[in-house]
């Protein structure tokens, strides 16, 4: 499903600081209906600041957050049942079941009996906690212990989920499954902003994605605009087959002349350079160094991930 153009939820410009510590310091972005929007960021950033914002549990300094259009901190109340915060850490009652524990949300959201039983039925299929009912919470491993945090969150419909750091601590497969039910939960219509500093992750699920670091935002883009941003100046490897060192030298000087290569240094076995433009440009440099009577036997981008989008866009902004 693509994601609707209007986006239900718009931060702009919030800010919050503890003391002279500035946890959040004008950060925007926005967040669409059937998306999973990834919120990257190292220890520290202020993700979860921001997140505990978003879910009416804390007021900003400044700055506002629109649902809809209107401004959450005008009607918190109206529209909290739309949110569900995931934290990131489980906090449990000593001596409650599971099936006690999601009975106790489903009361607290005060849904009627009939609507209970559906929606407790619903969640408890979908994280798949069927086997886990009368087992104290507690006691539940890390993973069961997502998949019920995520069953709470989930018992009352809210069109908003906030994730904080949902696939912290858990195993690969977990990860997986835990990477196909947001996936669902956004197809189903679903907002979802699912924290992380575990950037390969992120790329596999997200439509969208928000960079932040130091309380600041470094990038916010669709995956593929973020992608594409950071391929101006990305770095690019060629590899000749068994090339002399003169072979190496020419090069590298052909590859200066190309127009929009804007640098390039002997690698081994040939060169890197990196470019300013749209992809397709690369393709154009390739057949160039072909033409010239290269033996180009390898061709690849050194860096395209959201890991190395990551490491550009927040050294970027340090650095400026
Ligand atoms: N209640 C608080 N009192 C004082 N400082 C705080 C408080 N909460 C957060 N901070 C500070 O605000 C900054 C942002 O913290 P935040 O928890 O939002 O980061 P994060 O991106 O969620 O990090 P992590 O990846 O470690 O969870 C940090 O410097 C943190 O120490
Ligand atoms: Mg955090």
């Amino acid at each position: 499903m693509s994601p609707s153009d209007t986006p239900l939820v718009q931060v702009k410009d919030l800010h919050r600081s503890y003391g002279k510590i500035k946890a959040v310091d004008g950060i925007s972005f926005s967040i669409s209906g059937s998306t999973v929007h990834g919120f990257i960021g190292p220890n520290g950033a202020g993700k979860t600041t921001t997140m505990r914002v978003l879910a009416t549990l804390d007021m900003p300094d400044e700055g506002d957050v629109l649902f809809e259009g209107r401004s959450l901190m005008d009607y918190p109340d109206e529209f909290r049942p739309e949110i569900g915060f995931m934290p990131d850490f489980l906090e449990t009652y000593v001596d409650i079941t599971v099936e006690e524990y999601l009975d106790f949300y489903a009361r607290a959201y005060r849904l009627s009996t009939r609507r209970k039983k559906k929606r407790l039925a619903d969640v408890i299929e979908f994280t798949r906690l069927g086997k886990l009912l009368t087992r104290p919470a507690y006691g539940l491993s890390k993973g069961q212990k997502q998949r019920l945090s995520l069953g709470r969150v989930l018992i009352n419909d809210p069109r908003f989920l906030i994730l904080d750091e949902p696939a912290a601590g858990l195993d690969p497969r977990a990860r997986v499954e835990l990477r196909t039910l947001v996936r669902q939960l956004a197809d189903g219509g679903k907002a979802v902003l699912f924290s992380s500093h575990i950037l390969a992750e992120l790329s596999e699920v997200c439509d969208s994605v928000t960079i932040i670091d130091g309380g600041r935002l470094c990038a916010s883009d669709r995956v593929s605009g973020l992608q594409h941003q950071i391929d101006f100046g990305v770095k690019v490897n060629v590899v000749l087959d068994a090339p002399s060192g003169e072979e190496i030298e020419r090069l590298v000087r052909a590859l200066a002349e190309i127009p929009g290569v804007n640098r390039s240094e002997e690698a081994l076995r040939g060169a890197w350079f990196s470019y300013e433009g749209e992809p397709e440009v690369r393709s154009g440099i390739l057949t160039r160094l072909m033409e010239q009577g290269f033996k180009v036997t390898d061709f690849h981008t050194a860096s395209s991930d959201l890991e190395d989008a990551f490491m550009q866009l927040t050294e970027r902004k340090t650095s400026s």
